[in-house]
């Protein structure tokens, strides 16, 4: 008996790493759709397997012998998909999913990593995991979808736990390389939109703790900081002994000024952030939780 993660993408493989140091003994399977991937991922494994998860035989192999699967999959890559692709990976996954259930009467505990875009725009306002979602439709409604369908597998024997990520940030995806290129560019708006983010290791480590204790339900993973766009390039740009950006007003892409996510319940349930801060000020380490 062991774990599968199905989709070993940037948080996947964080949580492949965490897991191969913190729980030495628990079989790992990984899954990837891609055999060009094997050298990359075969070290993390004791069983790599490709799996696309919109198909039955595949997905059943993946999960058959184990009690745990997280789900990590995204639309792969950095293509940016339409509300159709999003479907075809979340929706069509957790479709088959439910359908093989009755064969894998050994999987005991289902996690997924959705996101916090299904709580839409509140105005700058704060939601928990008990303010109604607001996905609207496109990407957020396929999201809330995907989390209704996981939702419904749940059941005296089988625990669903949903953990609602803010945007991803670490190694390999630092924010001061991504925003470097804003140096002395003209943005419409005023930036004043908020935006939510939690440290790679954390929503590793929020996996990890959710598999541990058992969650089930909704639970943020986001850091201690929920922060304005334009506080964020700022910061990160004035850091880099780059020019500023000029926010030159007008009307957004971005309407509204999003919203702040509360972590109280990732908290009451006992997880204790790595990095509750964006400007690397990390919090104590329990031995536990080094990554
Ligand atoms: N990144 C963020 O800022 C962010 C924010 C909020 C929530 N999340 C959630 O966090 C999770 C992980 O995000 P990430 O940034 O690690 O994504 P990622 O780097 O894009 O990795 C996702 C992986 O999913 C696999 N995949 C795609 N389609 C699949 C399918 N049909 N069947 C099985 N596997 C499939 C792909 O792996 P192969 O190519 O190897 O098959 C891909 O590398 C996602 O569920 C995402 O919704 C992420």
């Amino acid at each position: 008996m062991g774990l599968t993660i199905v989709g070993c993408g940037y948080l996947g493989k964080a949580l492949a790493r965490q897991l191969q140091t913190r729980r030495p003994g628990l079989r790992l399977t990984l899954t990837t759709t891609r055999a060009e991937r094997h050298g990359e991922l075969a070290d993390l494994a004791d069983q790599l397997l490709l799996c696309d998860a919109t198909d039955p035989s595949q997905l059943l192999k993946a999960l058959r012998h184990n009690h745990t699967a997280v789900f990590c999959l995204a639309p792969g890559g950095d293509r940016q998909v339409n509300a159709d692709g999003y479907r075809q990976t979340f929706v069509d996954s957790f479709r088959c999913l439910g359908s093989l259930l009755p064969g894998l009467p050994h999987l005991r505990q289902i996690i997924y990593t959705g996101s916090c875009s299904v709580y839409g725009d509140a105005e700058g306002d704060w939601v928990d995991e008990s303010t109604a979602p607001a996905a609207g439709t496109g990407h957020g409604a396929v999201l809330l979808e995907s989390e209704r369908l996981l939702t419904a597998m749940g059941n005296s024997e089988r625990r669903v736990c949903i953990l609602r990520l803010a945007a991803l940030h670490g190694p390999g995806r630092e924010l001061d390389d991504r925003l470097k290129g804003l140096a002395g560019r003209d943005r419409t708006g005023d930036g004043r939109s908020f935006s939510n983010w939690v440290h790679v290791h954390d929503a590793a480590g929020a996996l990890i703790a959710a598999m541990d204790g058992a969650w089930s339900g909704v639970v943020n993973v986001v850091n201690d900081e929920p922060i304005r766009m334009r506080d964020l390039v700022d910061r990160s740009l004035k850091r880099q002994l780059l020019d500023p950006v000029n926010w030159s007003g007008g009307p957004t892409l971005e309407s509204g000024n999003g919203r702040r996510i509360r972590n109280d319940r990732l908290k009451a349930l006992g997880y204790r952030l790595l990095h509750p801060m964006l400007d690397g000020q990390s919090g104590v380490l329990p031995v536990s939780q080094v990554p």
